[in-house]
């Protein structure tokens, strides 16, 4: 610290050498201007720490090169000398950045002191940046953890994350996320609030399968006291808690129809009214729904209405299941091995082709969350730095079991064909006898000389 670089800005030398004299012999390192337009040319070729600049110069006064100096290098203090009893220059300066000040005459002494407190102001705010950073670092880390990072590199996913910044950029336009279970739709919905202008607001997750019939009404608009039998206090509902946010809408296929119709109603009218109460309050919430049904064929069946399908799919995402993208296998399962080694504090060096092979041509009927499972299982399971397909116990027993299988064929294949061979010897060639012998027809007989090429 004691390397700090000070600029001296004054006209009047005595004073000038004066300060030069007493910080070199505190160990400062020290320049010193008689103008501004010669303390300018300092600043560019030697950025300095802290200057001392005197309010009354030639050329320009003080403020003026206060400001001139705060715009081109606002990390460099400034201690201002000012005329004795001129509060006004005091506070002016003070307002333009400046972070200490002296009224002439000044003991020295003073000037270290206003020298030391700079110091302390400058290394407390590099421990602000540097908690900064290390906050900024932990949230995304946290966020990173949370499964909050979307990865994809198959045309579908890239298309999908195209999208998502596009609607997210609207106000509140409503979206409907489909796919199979797993595929990731909640992690695209809150994806979606995190892009939008209103990601410091709300997030609210309702699963509309593990609401009862009877309570929807006053969970999503809330009632007021002695609304019913039980409301004993007020109760906000989840228009109100998300006002200004986003509202997650899972499962909505389960929501009960006559619930369908009170929602409809009210996100025409961006009002709601609480059970028990006959004041419209007005609210702005982003709806995105997210169902693993085919909503389209429920609409058909009449089990969901469709004015509301029409109202909550201004835009639609769909999510394929991961065996129809299967470029994002690998990039899912590095990413996963890197969350779940920090997770489980594994140092994984190596991830063995095999498992590349095997996962490949796996169907996943559980899509990314399967994936996630398995990796998560395996890590536990692996103790060394490289994972192996052992430690997908699931896939290899899978694998085995289609092995076995073909093995059985084979067996069965060549009984078959030997049979056939001995019952065509025995028949001399005739195929109606020797259909007979088989107890299978002609036409049997015929495919299955064709297959053995016999
Ligand atoms: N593209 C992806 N990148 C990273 N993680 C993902 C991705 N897709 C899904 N996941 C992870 O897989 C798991 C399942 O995802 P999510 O809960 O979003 O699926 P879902 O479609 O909502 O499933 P369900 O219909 O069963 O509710 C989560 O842990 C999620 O973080
Ligand atoms: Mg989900």
């Amino acid at each position: 610290m004691e390397e700090l670089k000070i600029l001296i800005l004054d006209d009047e030398k005595g004073y000038r050498e004066g300060i030069e004299e007493y910080l070199l012999t505190q160990g400062f390192t020290v320049f010193m201007a008689e103008k501004p337009s010669e303390g300018f040319q300092i600043l560019k070729d030697e950025p300095c720490d802290v200057v001392i600049l005197d309010i009354k110069l030639p050329e320009m006064n003080g403020i003026q090169v206060l400001r001139k100096i705060k715009k081109s290098y606002p990390e460099t203090e400034i201690i201002m000398i000012t005329a004795h009893g001129d509060m006004e220059s005091v506070i002016e300066s003070l307002r333009y950045g400046a972070s200490d000040f002296l009224t002439k005459p000044f003991r020295l002494l003073k000037l270290k002191t206003a020298i030391e407190r700079t110091k302390r102001f400058v290394a407390l705010q590099n421990r602000i940046t540097g908690l900064k950073f290390q906050y900024d670092h932990l949230i995304s880390q946290i966020k990173d953890t949370d499964g909050m990072t979307i990865i994809g590199k198959s045309k579908a996913m890239q298309d999908i994350l195209d999208l998502m910044k596009k609607v997210a950029g609207t106000d509140n336009t409503t979206i409907l996320v489909t796919g199979e279970s797993g595929t990731g739709k909640e992690i695209v919905a809150r994806g979606i609030h995190t892009l939008s202008n209103r990601k410091n607001r709300t997030f609210l997750d309702i699963n509309c399968s593990s609401i009862p019939d009877n309570l929807f009404e006053s969970e999503f608009f809330g009632h007021t006291r002695g609304a019913f039998t039980g409301a004993i206090e007020h109760k906000s509902g989840y228009f109100e808690v998300a006002n200004h946010g986003t509202i997650f809408l899972d499962e909505i296929c389960d929501m009960p129809k006559h619930m369908q119709t009170k929602l409809l109603r009210v996100l025409e009218g961006n009002i709601f009214r609480r059970v028990g109460s006959n004041r419209d309050i007005k609210f702005d919430v982003r709806v995105i729904s997210a169902t693993n049904q085919d909503i389209d064929s429920r609409v058909k069946n009449h089990e969901f209405r469709e004015d509301l399908l029409y109202r909550l799919n201004t835009f639609r995402i769909h999510i394929p299941p991961l065996r129809e993208r299967k470029d994002d296998i690998k990039p899912l399962l590095d990413y996963f091995v890197k969350v779940y080694s920090r997770k489980l504090k594994k140092s994984i060096k190596n991830v063995s082709n095999r498992i590349y092979d095997y996962l490949f041509n796996y169907e996943f009927p559980g899509n990314v969350r399967e994936l996630r499972n398995m990796v998560e299982r395996a890590l536990i399971l692996c103790d060394n730095s490289t994972l192996r397909i052992e430690h997908f116990t699931h896939i290899v027993k899978k694998a085995q079991e289609t092995d076995e299988d073909s093995l059985d064929l084979s067996i069965l294949e060549n009984k078959e064909k030997e049979m056939l061979t001995k019952a065509l010897e025995r028949s001399n060639n005739n195929k109606t006898s020797a259909a007979k012998l088989l107890n299978i027809s002609r036409s049997a007989l015929n495919r299955k000389i064709e297959k053995y090429k016999l």
